[in-house]
């Protein structure tokens, strides 16, 4: 089964404030880019790797020296949309007809590991459409105005995370319809269920956290620092 991965990394990071794309700043010395998309290429099954870029940041990555096996995988970026899912569209139509297993990750998580994402292909090729989750570790509260109006049992609660896999045949179908309904999801699993196919959960790391605000980039510099101790036991 052909597979291919984008890498959406053409958002702004407005809650980081860094006032540079996210995707590009440097965590253990790298663009959290280039942590997203190595591990994806250590994935043997994924064949070939989308970058979806801002458009000014395009030629930086381009110049960027891969690892030999990333080197083999990247493909030609593509400028990204104002939203996630016009991002997610521009990488989806950048792809080969031929491509039937599409990986879509967020460059925010450069902490996937390679295992994880193996299982998570594994998967959706068996059942055309699945995501890496972890259980919710808190209690939700819904709240207006300061005050809490609810508590939703956390029972059978979910964090999704990515990379999520589908089927390209359904991924263009799925996105097809959330365009005719105007629904925008805030992930891609989303737009598959409201086409009612199954999308199956499999349970990833805590650790694959999506960057965020400033705090979360210094907690995986703490994260990199601690694999890089573990590996050299
Ligand atoms: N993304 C994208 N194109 C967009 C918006 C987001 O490719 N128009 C990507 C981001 O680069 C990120 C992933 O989608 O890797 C998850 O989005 P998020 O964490 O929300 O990143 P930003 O949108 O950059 O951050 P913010 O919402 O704080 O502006
Ligand atoms: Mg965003």
């Amino acid at each position: 089964m052909r597979v291919a991965a984008l890498v959406l990394a053409a958002g702004r990071g407005e809650r980081f404030g860094a006032g540079r794309a996210k995707a590009f700043l440097p965590l253990a010395g790298r663009p959290l880019v280039v942590h997203a998309v190595e591990a994806l290429a250590a994935c043997a099954a994924i064949e070939e790797i989308v970058p979806v870029l801002p458009a000014a940041e395009i030629a930086c990555l381009r110049a960027w020296q891969w690892s030999a096996v990333a080197a083999r995988k990247v493909v030609a970026p593509v400028a990204g949309g104002a939203e996630r899912q016009d991002s997610m569209r521009a990488g989806l139509n950048a792809l080969p007809a031929g491509v039937e297993l599409v990986a879509i990750h967020d460059a925010a998580r450069p902490l996937v590991r390679p295992g994880d994402v193996a299982r998570v292909v594994a998967a959706a090729a068996r059942s055309g459409a699945a995501l890496l989750a972890v259980p919710l570790r808190d209690t939700l509260k819904r709240v207006r105005e300061g005050r809490v109006i609810e508590t939703p049992p956390r029972e059978g609660l979910w964090t999704a995370q990515t990379p999520q896999v589908f089927r390209a045949a359904l991924l263009r179908e799925a996105l097809a319809k959330a365009e005719t309904d105007g629904f925008r999801g805030t992930d891609d699993a989303q737009l598959v269920e409201r086409l009612g196919h199954a999308v199956e959960i499999v349970e990833g790391d805590p650790s694959n956290l999506k960057i965020t605000w400033p705090a979360d980039l210094a907690w995986a510099e703490a994260c990199v620092e601690q694999r890089r101790e573990e590996d050299a036991r």
